[in-house]
């Protein structure tokens, strides 16, 4: 369905998020034709560019980032006339006005600004905008991650962009919850009738969240240092595909009902401390190795020569949540760079038969499993038992139901911007994290990194292409259980 025309000013507009992931969502938008004249896309950075530069620079992110197939020339040159781009600084004055003129252009339409620079900024910048009188009724913003880097610091930036927005205008991201599969959760949920009454501790033994990364850190080092795996990966990404799974129906699918029954589960999130933090969680570190057969450099020489760090990489932690659904059910979740493959998926988990009718000869009954795949190979499997076929008696063997997006939907699954940058302009805050939730999950992660920090050990080295440090599999092993991993 079209979109209203809009004007949206992209900070950071020079960027890497901007070329690898904003503007070939936005170019893919606007060939499917969703977007309407005269929408315009203005990238704004420090950098001095004219708008044929700005334009030229944009065509060759699309030309690395959008496979060819989907490239057409009359749907490029559409979108490249629909940009424009104006020289700022972030933290002075000159620019301004200049941005302020191009915008009086299109004082009816909606008018969306992306804040993809460093988060030191968004003060700053929310605070120039409105100096500069360019928030209207119909202005939202867009903040991307990190949002800080602790409660303190989240808690500031939260307070400064709030001196000059309403809530209501401001929109955090946290793609993960754009990808078309994390939705399936909500679809999966509520939208069956088959999974909601096992959903709960008499029936789940355990919940399993894994996002594993065969990417290191890569040019992004100077960021990823001063985060760590903890930050950049679960504070977010992590504990919103937790929430989803954990949460209670909401009331009905809106912005706050979804966001509230998210929120109850951060803040029932069991604390980890000083006294906990050693047995409940694992950090790692890569070391030079090989991924896909290929040798790769460890974190250190990523870094830079002589570089020291103790910054994890990789991170497995025990998790509970304190609710009278979930109580006692352990939350294992790992995610890590450098890791054997790209993955990330949850695994439910469920309890054994309460008795075997079957005696000794029908073997192991494996307790069913259902894996949700967010990415690659899109999809959602339920591991049952099923009777060997043949008339040696009644041998049971494990048996995915295996529904694949792909093999069920031929069409292309959009990339996660695609949709929340769409739903900045329809104003549809449902998929966008409130302030209390990014402030929830500090509460609850603070704590570890203080700990952390007080303890004082190095992550431990694992080499590149494992699946992390053998503290993270008797992390889980110490249970009675293991790490779901499907041969590939
Ligand atoms: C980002 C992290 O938020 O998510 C990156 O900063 C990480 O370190 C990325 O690589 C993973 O996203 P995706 O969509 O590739 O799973």
């Amino acid at each position: 369905v079209a979109v209203d025309p809009f004007d949206l000013v992209v900070f950071g507009g020079t960027g890497d998020l901007a070329h690898r992931k904003l503007f070939p969502a936005l170019f893919r938008r606007d060939h499917d034709g969703q977007l309407t004249d005269p929408t315009r896309v203005i990238g704004v950075s420090r950098k001095e560019l004219d708008r044929d530069a700005f334009r030229e620079e944009v065509r060759e992110a699309l030309t690395t980032f959008v496979p060819k197939s989907e490239l057409d020339d009359a749907a490029l040159k559409r979108f490249l006339d629909r940009l424009d781009y104006v020289t700022i600084d972030a933290v002075g004055d000159s620019g301004w006005d200049e941005l302020k003129t191009l915008l009086a252009e299109g004082l009816d339409r909606v008018r969306a600004f992306y804040l993809a620079t460093s988060p030191e900024l968004f003060d700053a910048i929310a605070h120039n905008l409105k100096r500069h009188d360019l928030i209207s009724g119909r202005t939202r913003v867009v903040l991307e991650k990190p949002l800080g880097k602790d409660l303190a610091s989240a808690q500031e930036i939260n307070a400064a962009v709030g001196e000059v927005l309403d809530e209501s205008q401001i929109y955090r991201i946290d793609h993960y919850l754009g990808k078309e599969t994390v939705q399936n959760l909500l679809a999966l949920r509520f939208a069956n009738v088959l999974f909601e009454p096992v959903w709960d501790s008499a029936h789940v033994d355990h919940v399993q969240i894994t996002v594993a990364e065969k990417i290191g850190v890569g040019s992004r080092g100077g960021y990823y240092d001063t985060s760590g795996a903890l930050r950049d990966m679960v504070q977010n990404h992590i504990l919103q595909l937790l929430c989803l799974v954990a949460m209670e129906p909401p009331g009905e699918l809106n912005a706050d009902s979804l966001r509230d029954e998210k929120l109850k589960v951060l803040r029932a999130l069991k604390p980890i401390d000083d006294a906990t933090v050693r047995a409940l969680t694992v950090r790692g570190q890569y070391r030079s190795g090989a991924v896909d057969g290929q040798s790769t450099p460890g974190y250190l020489e990523e870094l830079g020569e002589g570089a020291e760090s103790a910054t994890e990489t990789y991170v497995a932690l025990k998790a509970e949540v304190r609710t009278w659904r979930w109580a006692g059910v352990p939350f294992y979740l790992r995610t890590g760079k450098r890791l054997p493959t790209q993955v990330s998926e949850i695994v439910i988990q469920f309890r054994e038969t309460p008795l075997s009718i079957f005696g000794a000869a029908g073997g192991f009954l494996a307790p069913n499993r259902l894996v949700i795949r967010l990415q690659p190979d899109e999809g959602v499997k339920l591991y049952l038992m099923i009777k060997d076929p043949g008339p040696g008696g009644l041998r049971f063997r494990e048996v995915p139901l295996n529904l694949s997006f792909a093999d069920t939907f031929k069409a292309r699954n959009p990339d996660a911007y695609e949709r929340l940058l769409m739903d900045v302009i329809r104003g549809n805050q449902t998929l966008f994290m409130r302030r209390d939730e990014v402030e929830a999950a500090w509460v609850w992660a603070d704590p570890i990194l203080e700990a952390w920090s007080r303890l004082g050990q190095p992550p431990a080295a694992y080499t590149a292409g494992t699946w992390g440090p053998s503290a993270a599999v008797a992390l889980i092993e110490r249970d009675g259980r293991t790490w779901h991993e499907e041969a590939s």
